[in-house]
């Protein structure tokens, strides 16, 4: 029999199925609530609404789980290769050594980008933040794949979008980097691997060729599998629902890379450098900051701390900071950014504050400080994050169309001025 859920209201009882997930997840159904009570339900920040039904990412907040399609966060991110993780995100499953010859093929090919892009990024100051310009750049492929503008094309239309997508990101983020240093774009080398092809676009210069540190690669390989996808969070939520509208791809992720760049979102890896920088540069006094974030009359909030669904443990943190101080050392490097990290991490978490509202560090408190080490400069971090979320949002716009999903649209509660009568103003 299947459960229900039952809402009493103004004398009358309403039944509403309750929807279980693979991993024992309980809903409470509402899509026909408003239809039978005239009710809606109120959910700011949809903090505790489920937006759709899905089989990518598995996480349990207060058990710190996180799975892809099944497979460990953990495990993964020791064993894998990013573009493993790509397509196990996109086709549901780990690709065979066969369909990831031939996956990694088929991204090689396709890594170039219209010479015209170049004429857009000049158009751009160069003081202009990488996420804008990457947000912009990615929109502007619909102009150069006019095609991609219609998701109902067959599948293999669609897949050529998406190996394109994947093909071309990495050079898009690493050309918005060299328009903000002001530095002549370099090509792709498609005889390097995802993450080496990337380090050489960011570093070399046509006068001298970067040499690949493979610990720096294997470090970016790490990283960007721990952002590949995390469910519904903003900017996933983000591409679902301008995707909800038919919106392209291109479109529908653009709009979420603008969603990603907000601090309290991914451009947390940037404000957490930021913060830490403010407060060696104000002598290093950890107690101050934990005081002005825990003081309500003080904007001022921890970056890199809290999670909207993590109550107890970020797993990608814990990861992270093992692979930081692995990085640091295999680098020889001594960041002392680090060292106020590690001391804020310790004071907050003792703190009845911190302790009371469930608030640990997330996965931008370390990631920010392997970006340095690896030479990456801040204002790039949250384009490194893009680069690592994309096969998550194509593998969420993906099924969100192959489930048919409805437009996107909220209802509201509306609180402004009831009906009144406009009288015309004496137009003298
Ligand atoms: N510093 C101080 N207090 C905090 C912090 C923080 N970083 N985060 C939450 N709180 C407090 C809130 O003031 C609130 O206190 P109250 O109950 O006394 O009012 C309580 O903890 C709950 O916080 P909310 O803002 O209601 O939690 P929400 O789920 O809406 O926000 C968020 C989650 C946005 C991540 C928040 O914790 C935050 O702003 N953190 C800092 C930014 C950050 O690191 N973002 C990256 C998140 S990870 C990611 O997106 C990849």
């Amino acid at each position: 029999m299947t459960k229900k859920a039952e809402l009493h209201y103004d004398g009358k009882v309403y039944e509403l199925p309750i929807i279980t997930g693979a991993e024992n997840e309980k809903a409470i159904d509402i899509s026909k609530l408003r239809g039978q009570s005239g009710l809606v339900t109120l959910d700011k920040g949809f903090k505790n609404t489920g937006s759709c039904e899905s089989a990518i990412t598995f996480l349990n907040g207060e058990e710190g789980i996180l799975r892809y399609r099944g497979y460990s966060i953990e495990d993964l991110a020791e064993k894998a290769t990013f573009l493993e993780v790509a397509f196990l995100l996109i086709y549901g499953e780990l690709p065979t050594a066969e369909e990831l010859d031939n996956f990694k093929e088929d991204v090689s090919k396709h890594t170039l980008v219209h010479e015209d892009v170049r004429s857009i990024l000049d158009g751009f100051p160069s003081k202009s933040h990488p996420m804008g310009v990457l947000s912009s750049l990615v929109s502007s492929l619909t102009a150069f794949y006019p095609k991609s503008l219609d998701p109902n094309r067959s599948a293999e239309e669609v897949n050529g979008t998406i190996i394109r997508f994947i093909a071309k990101l990495p050079t898009l983020a690493a050309w918005s980097f060299k328009n903000r240093m002001r530095q002549p774009v370099i090509y792709p080398d498609n005889s390097l691997d995802y993450c080496e092809n990337f380090i050489r676009m960011m570093f070399s210069l046509p006068t001298v060729n970067y040499e690949i540190n493979p610990v720096v690669a294997a470090a970016l390989n790490k990283l960007l599998i721990l952002h590949a996808d995390h469910e519904q969070n903003c900017s996933a939520a983000t591409v679902r629902i301008v995707g909800s509208s038919h919106a392209s791809l291109y479109a529908s992720v653009s709009a979420g890379i603008a969603a990603l760049w907000g601090p309290l979102h991914g451009g947390a890896n940037q404000a957490v450098i930021e913060m830490l920088e403010e407060i060696k540069a104000d002598g290093g006094d950890v107690d101050k900051y934990v005081a002005k974030a825990k003081d309500k009359s003080d904007p001022f909030r921890l970056m890199g701390f809290g999670h909207r669904v993590y109550k107890n443990f970020d797993p990608r943190a814990t990861i992270i900071k093992k692979a930081a101080d692995d990085v640091l050392s295999e680098l020889g490097i001594e960041d002392p950014v680090l060292d106020i990290a590690m001391e804020l991490e310790k004071v907050a978490l003792e703190d009845e504050y911190f302790k009371a509202r469930g608030l640990y560090p997330n996965v931008d408190f370390y990631s920010g400080i392997i970006y340095r080490a690896l030479g990456i400069p801040t204002d790039m971090f949250t384009v490194m994050f893009a680069l690592g979320r994309l096969p998550g949002w194509i593998a969420q716009w993906k099924e969100m169309r192959e489930n048919n999903e409805p437009i996107g649209r909220p209802r509201q509660v509306y609180t402004g001025a009831t009906q009144r009568k406009y009288v015309a103003i004496d137009k003298r």
